[in-house]
């Protein structure tokens, strides 16, 4: 009897995809957004519910990076984009340039969603991405499945937060622009915990790099010219989370309790020892909280 041979390689069809991997998604007018995603381990990959996490201004997809690991390896299917122009994204056609929006970014994370072939999704977002998620409730209602505010705001930019956005986009257009402006967000995303931490503090400047400058002046353009959400809030019908740190100087706990509060059964976590940037300061804590909310969600129908 011929004892039996090696066994025949797994065709490559038939394989689970590596993860983390990298997926790149076109949008119709001409962007390439790159898309991190975490599979949850044992090769469940697309059966396994999706979260979809938008990252904050000025950074990119590495915000989450102390996240997405944690819930994946909770059985969750993790996607993290680099918003246009940021990270590895590219930005996009004249239209988005001439007039862009944060609906745009919001339309951006449906179109992961549907890369990524699920329904429906959790989404979440750090402050910009926070914008964006709200936006995405708004115009993609029934692709939510729950909704998570990190740092964020549903109030419009006031005058004052106005015309901070038109002397950043004038410093973005000037020679290194894009890394001028990152600079100045550095105090304010970190809290003085983080700050104090000489280390992170350095690790976070350089993460932060040197963003594309159009890029960064689209985005604060977009952030500045952004609806108020505020009003809508108390018809949001799907279970949310706000979640910030406890340090956070920009949307201050005052500003995530009163956020929390209009939205019918939303719950609030505040991270101690975490500033703007809740989630790279404090990402154990952060994904330990995301993921007691999660389990509460309830699954698709
Ligand atoms: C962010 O972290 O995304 C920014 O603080 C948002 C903003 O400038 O409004």
């Amino acid at each position: 009897m011929t004892p039996p041979g090696p066994a025949p390689p797994t065709p490559p069809s038939a394989r689970a995809p590596a993860s983390p991997r990298v997926v790149e998604v076109p949008t119709d007018d001409g962007a390439r957004l790159a898309v991190e995603v975490h599979d949850p381990p044992g090769g469940a990959g697309a059966a396994s519910p999706l979260v979809v996490l938008a990252h904050g201004f000025p950074a990119a997809r590495w915000l989450w990076a102390g996240v997405l690991p944690r819930l994946a390896a909770a059985g969750w299917r993790v996607a993290a984009p680099d918003a246009r122009g940021f990270g590895a994204s590219t930005l996009g056609g004249a239209g988005f340039r001439r007039a862009p929006t944060v609906d745009r970014y919001a339309d951006d994370l449906a179109l992961v969603v549907d890369a990524l072939g699920a329904g429906r999704a959790v989404v979440g977002g750090l402050s910009m991405g926070g914008y964006a998620a709200l936006a995405f409730w708004r115009r993609h209602a029934r692709r939510v499945r729950a909704l998570v505010l990190a740092d964020t705001r549903a109030a419009a930019d006031t005058p004052e937060a106005r015309a901070r956005r038109d002397e950043l986009v004038a410093l973005a257009h000037t020679p290194g622009g894009g890394g001028a402006v990152a600079a100045t967000q550095v105090d304010g995303a970190l809290g003085r915990t983080t700050r104090g931490t000489p280390e992170r503090l350095a690790e976070f400047r350089a993460q932060l790099g040197h963003p594309d400058a159009e890029a960064i002046a689209t985005a604060l353009r977009a952030m500045r010219d952004r609806p108020d959400a505020t009003a809508t809030l108390s018809t949001l019908a799907w279970p949310t989370l706000v979640i910030g740190g406890a340090e956070d100087v920009l949307t201050p706990p005052g500003t995530l309790r009163a956020l929390a509060a209009a939205i019918p059964g939303a719950r609030l976590a505040l991270l101690d020892g975490a500033g703007h940037a809740s989630a790279w300061e404090r990402p154990a804590e952060f994904a330990t909280t995301l993921l007691e909310f999660l389990a509460a969600v309830p699954p698709d129908p």
